[in-house]
């Protein structure tokens, strides 16, 4: 688990903005849900065999109930949208979120406990078309925030009784060879045996290599609405490959999955910087009506790894007001007030000598150094001194907002990011 500082926190800001400003071209508003849930909506939903329940949720019990710190938002989203019986009031709903989630998986670059996620959610729309513009939205974001090199993974499971086959093609591909698994892996293949194509023990992926693959075993709506997919993603200029091996973590994904990795980042195994499908069994499994449902999340951390050491930008207040003496005090903070009166950030240092508060001044990245000398205000006067240039003018106290709000453009620019 992190902290993140004031520095950090303005990149987070520019994720956060350009995540929300894009959601919102596609008509997506945000929805805040709990952090708790009842633990029994993350096990039905996710699945008692993945990787998320078995080992990694934080988990309470409190006034007899079971609660969970949500290791994602897709489970609380839909029972929220059920909840408020949201498919009565619209057709469509596209909702977005952005927050922390909670998994105790082993710490590594990007992989934390505690990390952030900024997803989308479409109910009730089953066609390819949605599957495509998701995969776009996300894709826009990350180049939106600079990242480069991204590759965009898609693959189908099927609907219905297609993962089922698959199920039992694997099972029956995997179940001579049980002895060569992982032991994980051998728990899992009477359970979930997809849940093995996504292992990353080194003699699980050398066996997944041969297997069956899920293609070839997809019903023929199942194929068409995977080539709708495609053909949407290639009419939208979204570069892509079918990885049959794709088959992610969470057990309620129903057709398209897909991911997209930030290839050039120094990200080690955690090059996976989106994740999502389609889970249209959802919301009905919850008590809802029969309503279809996409959505895909992003982990901030990796966004933020993979757009690299972009430069900061000034975190600066534009004014720094210097204050020489101590009966200067109020009048500086009345020049502060006026500055801010202004939308001119400003702060007032009244620590010590001259020398060392204009150093700090220059330190902090202001523009302008006002400094209140005992002399000077007997005179009604403050001294500014224009840092990059070294210039100082007399400017008098009833001037002073004047003098600001004639300065403001060019002291504040470039603007701050957050
Ligand atoms: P997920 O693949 O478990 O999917 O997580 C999505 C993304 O969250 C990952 O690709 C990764 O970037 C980030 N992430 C996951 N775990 C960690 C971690 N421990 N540390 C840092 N980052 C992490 C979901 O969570 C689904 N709810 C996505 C979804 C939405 N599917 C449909 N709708």
């Amino acid at each position: 688990m992190n902290d993140i500082l004031p520095d950090e926190a303005r990149h987070w800001h520019r994720i956060e903005s350009t995540f929300r400003e894009i959601a919102g071209l596609y008509g997506y508003g945000e929805v805040r849900t709990p952090l708790l849930e009842d633990t029994s909506l993350f096990v039905r939903q996710i699945g008692e065999t993945s990787d998320v329940v078995e080992k990694e949720m934080y988990t309470f019990e409190r006034h007899g109930d079971s609660m969970t710190v949500r290791p994602e938002g897709t489970a609380g989203a839909a029972r929220a949208y059920v909840e408020h019986n949201v498919a009565n009031k619209e057709p469509i709903s596209r909702w977005y979120y952005l927050g922390p989630m909670f998994r105790g998986e082993r710490p590594a670059k990007g992989r934390y406990r505690q990390f952030y996620q900024a997803g989308c959610e479409l109910y009730g729309d089953p066609g390819p078309v949605c599957d495509a513009e998701m995969v776009e939205l996300a894709v826009r974001v990350l180049a939106g925030l600079g990242i480069g090199d991204l590759k965009v993974h898609v693959n189908s499971l099927g609907a219905g009784d297609t993962r089922e086959r698959y199920r039992k093609a694997l099972y029956d591909y995997l179940l001579p060879q049980k002895g060569a698994l992982s032991e994980d892996s051998q728990r899992r293949l009477e359970k979930n045996p997809l849940r093995i194509l996504d292992s990353k023990d080194a003699k699980d992926r050398a066996l997944a290599e041969g297997a069956p693959s899920i293609l070839d075993v997809l019903s023929d709506e199942d194929k068409q609405h995977f080539d709708g997919v495609r053909r949407g993603l290639d009419a939208l200029g979204v570069d892509h490959v079918v990885d049959t091996k794709l088959v992610r973590g969470l057990d309620y994904y129903t057709r398209t999955l897909f991911e997209i990795k930030a290839e050039g980042a120094d990200l080690g195994a955690q090059s996976t910087v989106c994740g999502g499908g389609r889970y249209d069994g959802m919301i009905e499994s919850l008590g809802g009506p029969k309503v279809p449902a996409i959505g895909f999340a992003m982990g901030l951390e990796r966004i933020l790894v993979a757009m690299g050491a972009q430069a900061a930008a000034p975190k600066s207040t534009a004014v720094y007001i210097a204050v020489l003496f101590e009966g200067g005090v109020a009048a500086a903070l009345a020049l502060a007030k006026q500055a801010r009166d202004l939308g001119v950030g400003c702060e007032v240092d009244t620590r010590g000598k001259l020398k060392a508060m204009m150093s700090r001044a220059e330190r902090s990245g202001a523009r302008l150094c006002v400094i209140v000398g005992e002399d000077e205000l007997q005179k009604r006067i403050v001294m500014v001194k224009t840092l990059a240039t070294r210039e100082q003018e007399e400017v008098s106290l009833d001037r002073f907002s004047t003098f600001l709000a004639d300065k403001k453009a060019s002291i504040t620019a470039p603007a701050r990011v957050d």
